[in-house]
């Protein structure tokens, strides 16, 4: 029960209460491994384009992908279930996770905050700006997994 409204409140992050798919426990561990990979993928592009040559364009798609992932409502992928490996889908995330909905919340929110200002940073082109939001995402990232993902 506990886990049930954890995934509830992490869910309504998105802004509104959604219908959601019915996963099994492997499928929600497999999915949010790649959100955070797709997420980091593009991270990486971004870093690649502040340290050589800036295209603009190129940021903003992966400024828009990194929000979107971030807004997707990707605390609905830590049902019942997904706290140890199951069906052959290993997962990183620390028991407390499940434990302090509250702090999650509270890092999840500051993340989301922070790519949804990297993707408006992105979209006006200002390559010293973005690399100034890039470095708070990127911390933002980095305290959630301090505290909720083993090493
Ligand atoms: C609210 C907490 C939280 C935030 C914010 C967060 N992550 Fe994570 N991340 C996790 C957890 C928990 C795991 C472990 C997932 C698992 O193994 O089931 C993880 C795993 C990962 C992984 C490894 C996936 C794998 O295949 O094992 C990558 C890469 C990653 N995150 C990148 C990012 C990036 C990039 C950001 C920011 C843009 C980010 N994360 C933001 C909690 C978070």
């Amino acid at each position: 029960m506990k886990k049930f409204v954890t995934t509830l409140v992490l869910a309504g992050l998105a802004g509104s209460v959604m219908a959601q798919q019915a996963l099994k426990p492997e499928e929600m561990i497999k999915y949010r491994k790649a959100g955070y990979n797709f997420m980091a993928w593009n991270m990486g592009k971004i870093k690649a384009n502040l340290e050589g040559t800036y295209n603009k364009d190129q940021v903003v798609a992966a400024a828009n992908v990194i929000a979107a992932t971030a807004n997707s409502g990707m605390g609905a992928l830590f049902g019942p279930g997904t706290d140890k490996e199951v069906g052959g889908q290993t997962t990183r995330v620390k028991p407390e996770f499940f434990k302090e909905p509250d702090k999650v919340k509270e890092l999840a929110m500051a993340y989301i905050k922070e790519t949804n200002e990297l993707q408006k940073v992105a979209a006006t082109g200002d390559a010293a700006a973005v690399k100034v939001q890039f470095g708070k995402t990127g911390e933002s990232c980095k305290a959630c997994h301090d505290k909720f993902r083993k090493d």
